[in-house]
């Protein structure tokens, strides 16, 4: 994603202590965030943090500043792709519903056409009070507006219950999904992520290095852009994605079947996963002792390649396939892309540091059906993601 223009609005709450992780993780994906504090605020963090981080004036609520500074509100305003007030306190919120514009913030939140997104964050009963629950009720009529949700747990005045601030990361997701056009809607995406693990018994299991990244970003990315997205995955240790039809499956054999269930009604399938070939060719439910002295053999049969069956009866659909190769990356993918019928096959070289396997990053060949071929440089498996996702896009419009 091309870098937005991000305004952060911070209010007097505890949470306030959470918002600099959000400026950083939006600064360091590539945005630019201007940060507006009410006076409550100051309280909590100082300006000169995030002024420093995120390398601009902090705007604070000052009656004298927003009457000097009548032009900058506006230009605020306007420069904002998005504004996020995070934490948002039951007081700005009520100002927000009724119209109440005396600090910078509120003026700005009048004056701004972008959409506004708002982490509420105070006490349960703060939140679940009349008024609270009718300014928010407004807010949520506004096209507008979109209220994240609050998560439970202690909160700083020792209650336990709903009314926590999201964490920085989850806030992130939100204003990445509301900065990003919604040009897959309506389009059914498959999308088959991770390592498969196939056991051979109560303790052992044959798997590999896949860690789900490739998978999980595509999947991150196309729920962004609206598309109704299932996420079948083995066994990974990642965020799932918001918004995602999530299926967490472990075998090779689980994999086929989940997708079997998604595939009538996709419209995209993409099999970034890394599934086994083979499986032991029998469990045992006892585990398998060491033998004395000697090699021991397992015998593996093999799974069902799953990408291959789709892609004999894949209609008009649009299927992108991996290829995961150490050696003659070219002649292996080519002969996927035939054999599995795949639209693009984007080949990746193992072997190589800060690709392929594990890593945040992938550097790939990307060979389409109708011969063209492309090789992108190294770059983060989003970007990947959103790369390959702009291709799909233009040939389901094609
Ligand atoms: O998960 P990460 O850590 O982010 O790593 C990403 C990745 C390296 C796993 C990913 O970029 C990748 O290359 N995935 C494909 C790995 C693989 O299984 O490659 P393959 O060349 O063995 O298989 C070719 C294609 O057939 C793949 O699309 C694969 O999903 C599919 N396949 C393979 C075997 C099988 N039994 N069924 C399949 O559908």
């Amino acid at each position: 994603m091309r870098s937005k223009n991000i305004l952060l609005g911070v209010t007097g709450g505890i949470a306030a202590y959470k918002a600099p992780a959000i400026v950083s993780q939006l600064k360091k994906m590539g945005h630019q965030v201007k940060v507006i504090m009410t006076e409550h605020a100051t309280e909590f963090v100082t300006p000169l943090t995030f002024q420093t981080m995120s390398q601009e004036a902090v705007h604070v609520d000052m009656f004298a500043h927003v009457v000097q500074t009548e032009v900058e509100h506006i230009a605020l305003a306007k420069w904002a792709d998005v504004l996020i007030i995070a934490p948002a306190t039951a007081n700005t919120i009520a100002k927000l519903a009724y119209g109440i514009a005396d600090n910078m913030l509120t003026t700005v939140a009048m004056a701004t056409t972008a959409p506004i997104l708002v982490a509420p964050a105070m006490n349960t009963q703060m939140l679940r009070a009349q008024s609270t629950q009718e300014a928010l009720k407004i807010l949520r009529s506004r096209e507008q507006y979109e209220i994240l949700p609050t998560a439970e747990g202690l909160l700083a005045c020792q209650d336990v219950g709903e009314g926590k601030m999201l964490e920085p990361e989850d806030i992130v997701d939100y204003i990445q999904m509301a900065l990003t056009k919604k040009t897959l809607a309506g389009v059914d995406v498959v999308i088959t992520a991770g390592p498969t693990k196939e056991r051979m018994d109560p303790v052992r299991f044959l798997s590999n290095h896949s860690s789900g990244k490739m998978g999980y970003a595509f999947a991150a990315e196309a729920a962004a852009r609206g598309a109704k997205v299932h996420l079948i995955s083995g066994p990974c240790h990642l965020k799932v994605p918001k918004g995602v039809d999530f299926i967490p499956v472990e075998s090779t054999e689980d994999m086929f079947n989940a997708v079997k269930e998604h595939f009538d009604d996709a419209d995209v399938l993409i099999k970034a996963a890394a599934p086994s070939d083979y499986k032991p060719k029998s469990y045992s439910e006892e585990k398998i002792k060491k033998r004395e002295g000697g090699l021991m053999s397992v015998e593996f049969s093999p799974n069902p390649d799953i990408a291959k069956h789709f892609g004999s009866i894949k209609g008009d659909r649009i299927i992108v396939g991996f290829a995961a190769e150490s050696h003659h990356m070219e002649d292996y993918a080519k002969k996927k892309l035939e054999e599995k019928h795949f639209n693009y096959i984007v080949a990746n070289n193992i072997t190589e540091a800060e690709a392929g396997f594990g890593s945040d990053t992938n550097h790939v060949r990307i060979f389409s059906a109708d011969g063209r071929e492309e090789e992108l440089p190294m770059m983060e498996k989003s970007t990947l993601a959103a790369v390959i996702l702009d291709r799909v896009e233009k040939d389901l419009k094609s």
